[in-house]
């Protein structure tokens, strides 16, 4: 299903189909921590998960969400390296705030490695604030932090 159109790229939700160039972005974006093809396509079966993806001629950037009711997780986000600082990442969280209020969860969470400081650089951008270190959370000696933002409540 199709999300919305911009001049010169396609947001859209993923399906089954999309699993080998996800896979593809997936191998480029990450060096460690990589979803195998295996779990992408729990992902893509999970009846709480969208996989949003941007494409151009072929997919560009990612993000995989899961929509809880306590809340929206972001279990990963990725661009291919040709096209980053072009604003995908950022349009992919304002994507999954937008089906968040829709469904009226009000919470969006993620693990970032704290390493990581253009991930924890482009949440801070988009209004997420470190609520914790988690010690080895990537495996032994990588920590995350954890990273939440609150939406504001319409009804309030
Ligand atoms: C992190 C990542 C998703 C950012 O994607 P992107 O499309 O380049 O990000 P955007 O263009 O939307 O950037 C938005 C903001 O994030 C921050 N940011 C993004 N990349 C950055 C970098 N390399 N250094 C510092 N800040 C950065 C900036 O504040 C940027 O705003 P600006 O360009 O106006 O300065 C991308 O670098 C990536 O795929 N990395 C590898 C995978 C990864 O680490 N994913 C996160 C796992 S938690």
């Amino acid at each position: 299903m199709e999300l919305s159109e911009s001049e010169g790229f396609r947001l859209r939700k993923a399906g089954i189909w999309d699993i080998d160039e996800l896979e593809e972005l997936e191998r480029r974006s990450f060096t460690f921590g990589r979803f195998s093809k295996s779990i992408l396509l729990g992902f893509l079966r999970h009846p709480f998960c969208t996989t949003i993806v941007i494409e151009r001629d072929s997919i560009v950037a990612s993000a995989i969400v899961l929509f809880h009711t306590q809340g929206t997780e972001i279990a990963s986000i990725a661009v291919i390296p040709e096209e980053r600082r072009k604003g995908y990442a950022g349009r992919l969280l304002e994507e999954a705030e937008n089906i968040s209020r829709r469904r009226g969860i009000l919470s969006l969470s993620l693990h970032v490695a704290v390493e990581n400081d253009a991930a924890t650089s482009l949440y801070a951008k988009y209004g997420y604030n470190i609520s914790e270190r988690v010690r080895d959370y990537y495996g032994a000696g990588r920590d995350a932090y954890y990273m939440v933002k609150k939406l504001d409540d319409p009804d309030a």
